[in-house]
């Protein structure tokens, strides 16, 4: 029956739609070891910048009592060090996230990994939404930004690549971001949603904030956000019927999945629950989730789809 949850994404076959949320057990070869010998269908590396970066200091992640807050600030090792995993991987398919510190860098990284893409098969995301760096507002939410960034990405890029976005609040918004995604044909898909950006976790016994960076603001994951990731993943399959959605936020099981994809994800990601529990959470929620297909009479992924029912 794991035989149905076989699909595929951009021409690429994948065992099942799962993966890990960029930033999860993805920054460091053994992360990636660990990943790559899992039962995810495919993997996403840390989005990375020019230079390593070291981070925010910690403590950065914390456990709260629906989720997780971290406020990370892109500790990476640098792009060459994961372009020089993406030539030297083999098996599932492979996600690269960049995050530049600029357009510039975005631009940079863009163009180096392009030839990397055509000859193995890796596939860019873009992060335009990590909410945890000092001084650096999210491209996300300043569309003027946001179209300038992708036309420059596009220019040098000419793959296809996925957007990672914020979430959005707002149905103005979805349609504003939505033109923007269809404008340019390289962007083949949308990932949504990174985190719940500066929210703010407080313990009553300490009186503190759960995390050191920011006087404590850090994007929220986890139980906290599925409604709202749902909402997005709907949203923009809804508005971009050329681009493929990738869901991400909330995903503890196949329950969380099949929701994700019921609005629409193609691929789904999962992020604190694969903190939480580590990368077995892969030969969980694959089971549980060919138990579900199989008692809702589902053959294959593609029989429920998008295919969420409204009243
Ligand atoms: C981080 O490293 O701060 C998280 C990255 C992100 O949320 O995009």
């Amino acid at each position: 029956m794991a035989g149905a949850l076989t699909t595929t994404f951009l021409g690429h076959q994948v065992s099942n739609p799962f993966l890990n949320a960029a930033g999860v057990l993805c920054r460091t070869p053994e992360d990636l070891l660990q990943l790559a010998s899992s039962v995810s269908g495919s993997m996403i590396t840390k989005s990375c910048t020019v230079e390593p970066r070291e981070g925010n200091p910690e403590p950065r992640y914390a456990a709260a009592p629906y989720g997780s807050i971290n406020s990370m600030g892109l500790p990476n090792l640098g792009f060459e060090f994961y372009k020089q995993f993406a030539v030297e991987h083999r098996g599932k398919l492979l996600f690269i996230s960049v995050s530049g510190m600029s357009m510039d860098e975005n631009v940079k990284m863009a163009k180096d990994l392009l030839p990397v893409a055509k000859e193995t098969g890796c596939i860019m995301e873009l992060n335009l939404s990590c909410p945890n760096v000092p001084g650096k507002p999210q491209v996300g939410y300043d569309f003027t930004t946001m179209r300038e960034y992708l036309q420059r990405v596009s220019s040098v890029y000419d793959a296809p690549f996925g957007v990672k976005l914020p979430p959005y609040f707002d149905i103005a918004h979805f349609d504003q971001a939505a033109a923007i995604f269809n404008e340019i044909p390289q962007v083949a898909f949308l990932t949504c949603v990174n985190s719940l950006g500066n929210g703010l976790v407080i313990d009553v016994d300490t009186e503190t904030v759960a995390i050191k960076p920011k006087d404590g603001f850090g994007g929220l994951g986890g139980r906290y956000i599925l409604p709202t990731a749902l909402a997005n993943v709907n949203a923009f399959y809804r508005r971009c019927p050329t681009k493929l959605v990738v869901g991400c936020g909330g995903v503890y099981s196949a329950n969380e999945a099949f929701q994700h994809i019921l609005a629409g994800a193609s691929l789904v990601q999962v992020g604190t629950a694969l903190h939480e529990e580590g990368p077995q959470i892969f030969q969980r929620v694959v089971d549980e989730f060919a138990l579900l297909m199989r008692a809702k009479g589902y053959n294959t992924i593609d029989d429920f789809k998008g295919k969420l029912k409204t009243l």
